[in-house]
């Protein structure tokens, strides 16, 4: 280090402790997130084993299946850092190509769009438009809708629905705990009952069909902690859409590209989407690619002629991302990952359903579809609570099963949407045998656990306590140190 400055090498070389990765994350960045899974003993930092596995300083291994499903092929894969050693070494293509062709974009673009027309042969056409986040793909979605419908001004989510946190993402998440502090929020955003075909009619014919601009539905929730709709939800969305001329928009952020199964979700439910938004697995776990596909005519009418600079960016389709989101395409491609997460996705929820048959005092439900897979645990505390109460009741419980879960050598996620699930969403290419490993750590979890109650009780009292203070007063600006 010189002049107070970390050098890269060092962090290379692992030459900083983790207690001091914590401290300096901590002081420098968001604070109260890193002492959050700190008192949980989940700050990490973690090391990569092997693609599918992480220690933690102390050595103990968990297997991922954590990442919110950005995680395809697991830590540092060989396949795309081989070929990004080449890339490293051979390219020439220009790094970031904002005012000219590019080879990277455009063979990205193409495959995409190929991938598509596959399952959607109606969006053999459609362009694309590359940028660096799941919330900036649904951005430009929004805009590309609103150029096309321009003097319609309502935009339809759907409840629980998670879509990012930008202002126009964060508008059609509703949710009040990411959108009250901004309100107000973009103008025209409104929610109708996920998975309820005539609630959306009723709510289109109650504003005006003329005034909707785009109905904006994920086809499988993710964040809201994988909910499924029923069977001719999607196709009916579709059909009512295009009755009215309303863009229909399909974030496949998280169920895109094998998570579900399906190489597009929304297809295989029968919806023809005019806007499918992409963003997670293209950077496969390493990068950042977010990815709008739209078809032809309205990706012109936002951005034709004199107008192809009405929107842009300065980072999306730069080459070391679109090598990434090649590669990353070609292994889902090779490997046929999609058929995979369907078939080890299966064995996991016929796990799942095991357990919550054993320990339904544990486990009030599980759901899945694919690698994404769902625990919605019992509240803790039996006795009915009040309205935000419940929720702080719901959301301790799937935050020390994560502890638990961790304990037992898994890593999960909390679901952004849904306090009380915690989802386990694996490589895609993660080994079978490591996969029945880690259905068999979720079991023992389980068996240490057989009421939600036990969560608690089997927690230490220290830190129950910690957690409790930290959630009823917030470190309130004071910055703890950290453990170790
Ligand atoms: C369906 C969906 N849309 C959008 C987003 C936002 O993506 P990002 O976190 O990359 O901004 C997410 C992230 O979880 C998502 O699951």
């Amino acid at each position: 280090m010189s002049q107070g400055f970390i050098r890269a090498d060092d962090v290379l070389q692992e030459v900083l402790t983790p207690a001091a990765v914590r401290r300096l994350d901590m002081h420098y960045g968001n604070h109260d997130l890193i002492q959050g899974l700190d008192l949980l003993g989940l700050a990490g930092p973690f090391y990569r084993v092997s693609p599918w596995e992480l220690e933690d300083e102390s050595g103990a291994r968990r297997i991922n299946a954590s990442g919110y499903a950005a995680v395809p092929f697991g830590d540092m894969p060989p396949e795309i850092t081989s070929f990004l050693q080449q890339f490293l070494e051979r390219n020439r293509a220009m790094g970031l190509p904002q005012q000219s062709s590019s080879p990277w974009r455009a063979a990205l673009q193409t495959n995409l769009v190929r991938l598509l027309a596959r399952e959607l042969p109606s969006h053999r056409d459609s362009q694309v438009f590359f940028c660096s986040s799941g919330t900036e793909a649904i951005e430009g979605a929004l805009k590309f809708a609103k150029a096309w419908r321009p003097r319609a001004k309502y935009t339809i989510s759907f409840s629980s629905g998670y879509h990012g946190k930008t202002f126009g993402a964060l508008s059609l998440t509703p949710n009040p705990e990411y959108q009250d502090l901004f309100r107000p929020l973009v103008p025209g955003a409104l929610t109708s009952k996920y998975g309820d075909l005539d609630a959306l009619a009723r709510l289109i014919r109650k504003v005006g069909a003329r005034n909707v601009v785009a109905v904006v539905v994920e086809p499988i929730q993710g964040e809201g902690g994988v909910n499924i709709p029923p069977a001719g939800f999607l196709r009916g969305v579709g059909e009512l859409c295009r009755e009215h001329g309303i863009v229909v928009i399909a974030d496949e952020i998280q169920t895109g590209l094998g998570r579900t199964g399906h190489w597009f979700e929304s297809a295989a439910q029968g919806l023809d989407p005019d806007i499918i938004t992409l963003a997670k697995p293209l950077g496969a776990g390493l990068t950042a690619v977010g990815a709008t596909i739209v078809r032809a005519p309205m990706f012109n009418k936002m951005l034709g002629g004199l107008s192809s600079k009405r929107h842009s960016n300065t980072f999306g389709g730069n080459a070391l991302a679109m090598a990434v989101g090649m590669r990353s395409l070609e292994l889902l491609i090779e490997q046929d990952l999609p058929a995979r997460s369907a078939h080890l996705g299966a064995v996991g929820l016929e796990r799942l359903r095991g357990l919550q048959a054993k320990y339904p005092a544990l486990l009030e439900d599980v759901r899945g579809q694919g690698l994404l897979l769902a625990m919605q645990f019992r509240p803790m505390v039996g006795v009915p609570l009040p309205g935000v109460l419940r929720e702080v009741v719901f959301e301790a419980t799937s935050v020390l099963a994560m502890r638990a879960l961790h304990e037992a050598g898994v890593m999960a996620n909390l679901s952004l949407s849904s306090k009380r699930t915690v989802r386990l969403t694996p490589a895609l290419n993660i080994p079978e045998g490591l996969f029945d490993e880690l259905m068999d750590r979720v079991a023992r979890f389980a068996m240490a656990h057989p009421t939600s109650g036990r969560i608690l009780t089997n927690t230490p009292a220290g830190v129950t306590a910690r957690l409790a203070q930290f959630a009823l007063a917030g470190s309130r600006g004071k910055k703890l140190s950290p453990s170790g």
